[in-house]
């Protein structure tokens, strides 16, 4: 039996994008490997938002030089977004790599390693060498700067496998795509050339998708999409909106808990607001990322809002839903970003009272609209003191946010075990509806996948400390 190892680096899309291909993989007769020595095939699914994760991905794919020489009948592969960035590029940079396949391509991604498996087999017993250059496949999907709008959808193959609850971290959580690609354009960012225009997936396939789920054992989806509230689909007459989703996904008997993301701030809408505040079973939580607070980085990222407009979302949302949270991402030192310039985005910070941010700086990627226009003119130094000044802004915000739970009871989905306490007992993690991270103390982990209800005692700025003794177990049932 030959065996897949897949390594995952990036976002969900791409967490979820690997369940897709172990799925896929495992429908097609490979068996999966708990390492890479024993693995025949290696796939690395990548990603290029910023240098940083580009360069650790060569470093990896140089260290398994030696596996290629120890299996010269293995298949290493790189999928995922630098894939279809790099495309030829990276058969340069690392000769040894087999397969080069693009986020558009994976339905592909099975055949296509049995193709190569078989070759090189092949190759092994006619001459017991391998000919490095003439076993090798790209695929990726067209460009879009290069095509016609309607041949690049199509370029972009949509990959919907039956879905292997193995291949999930546990299962009863799960992530369900229901839209492909992004159309933003934000002058930053690769994603809307490596993943490709907006698709929306069909409702019915999506509800249809969360019901096997369902049947197999899922309790939270996460519906992602890469500016989620953009989805919208038309059929005849009838357009269905991630709102009008949020009222269909709930219905379905089983589904417990239902998160979104990511969000961009001018699809937030009243209608969006309100089913989050009306629907029990949705997370009271949003992350909307606003990048900056100033309004000519606004501008210069292209972002199609106003530091203003962003303050007044915020204010409709914490207006409209009740203990909700939101979180946000940040980009520090985008190009010509000035001391006056990063203090409004301080402002800001101070303003939204976020759950918690996420803190990226500025990383030029080439092909996009900002490595075009704009010099990357502020110093890595710079970027790494705005950094840690916004992080100790948004710590000591989500400390003071936590600490309002002390003494206050709280819904945990039990997600898992965080630590093994020499006690014998385990330390069991799970979250809120409002996403905060609550640990308690049990006697072993059969909690796991329960909502339960905890009194807290204590609080970190990422952690609120539950005590065993408050445990109150809760059924739930459809509405509650
Ligand atoms: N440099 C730094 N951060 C970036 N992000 C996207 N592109 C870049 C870039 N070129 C950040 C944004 C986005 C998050 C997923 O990654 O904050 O919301
Ligand atoms: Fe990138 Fe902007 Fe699209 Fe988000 S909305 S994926 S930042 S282009």
């Amino acid at each position: 039996m030959q065996k897949f190892y897949i390594e995952t680096v990036g976002c969900q899309m791409n967490v979820l994008d690997s369940e897709l291909v172990h799925s896929g993989l495992v429908q097609s007769g490979l068996v999966p490997a708990t390492n890479h020595d024993n693995a025949d095939v290696i796939l690395f699914n990548t990603c290029s938002i910023r240098q940083h994760a580009e360069n650790k991905i060569y470093s990896a794919l140089g260290r398994l030089k030696h596996w290629k020489i120890i299996k010269p009948y293995g298949v290493l592969g790189v999928i995922g977004c630098m894939a279809q960035k790099d495309q030829k590029t990276i058969f340069q940079r690392a000769p040894h790599v087999d397969l080069v396949l693009g986020p558009g391509q994976l339905e592909l991604l099975p055949e296509t390693v049995h193709q190569l498996l078989e070759e090189k087999l092949q190759r092994n017993y006619v001459s017991q060498e391998i000919e490095i250059e003439s076993g090798k496949k790209l695929l990726v999907s067209l460009k879009r700067q290069e095509h016609r709008h309607a041949e690049v959808i199509g370029s972009f193959r949509l990959f919907n496998p039956v879905r292997n609850p193995e291949a999930r971290d546990n299962r009863f959580q799960a992530m369900v795509r229901i839209m492909f690609g992004c159309d933003k354009f934000c002058t930053y960012c690769v994603v809307p050339s490596v993943r490709g225009p907006e698709q929306s997936r069909q409702p019915q396939e999506i509800l249809n998708e969360i019901q096997t789920l369902v049947r197999q054992g899922v309790v939270e989806i996460t519906l992602i999409g890469q500016t989620v509230n953009s989805y919208r689909y038309k059929n005849g007459e009838k357009t269905t909106l991630l709102a009008d989703l949020l009222y269909q996904v709930s219905d379905i008997e089983g589904i417990q808990r239902i998160c979104f993301v990511t969000n961009y701030p001018r699809g937030m809408n009243d209608d969006l607001l309100q089913a989050v505040r009306d629907l029990p079973k949705v997370a009271k939580h949003l992350h909307v990322p606003v990048q900056s607070g100033s309004d000519t980085v606004l501008r210069r990222m292209k972002r199609n809002y106003t530091a203003t407009e962003y303050r007044e979302l915020v204010d409709r949302i914490y207006s409209t839903i009740p203990n909700v949270s939101m979180t946000c991402d940040f980009i520090v030192g985008f190009c010509g970003e000035t001391d006056e310039e990063f203090r409004k985005t301080v402002e800001l910070v101070q303003y939204c009272r976020f759950k918690n941010s996420f803190i990226f700086k500025y990383s030029e990627r080439p092909g996009t609209k900002s490595a075009e226009l704009y010099p990357d003119d502020v110093p890595e130094s710079v970027k790494k003191i705005r950094n840690n000044v916004l992080l100790e802004i948004q710590d000591k915000i989500s400390l003071e946010q936590n600490q309002q739970f002390i003494g206050k009871t709280v819904e945990i989905l039990v997600e898992g075990i965080s630590k093994q306490l020499e006690t014998g007992e385990v330390q069991l993690s799970g979250r809120t509806s409002c996403d905060r991270i609550v640990v308690f103390n049990a006697p072993d982990n059969r909690l796991i996948s329960q909502f339960l209800k905890l009194k807290i005692y204590d609080a970190a700025p990422f952690t609120l400390f539950a005590q065993q003794s408050e445990i109150v177990r809760i059924i739930r049932n459809r509405d509650s």
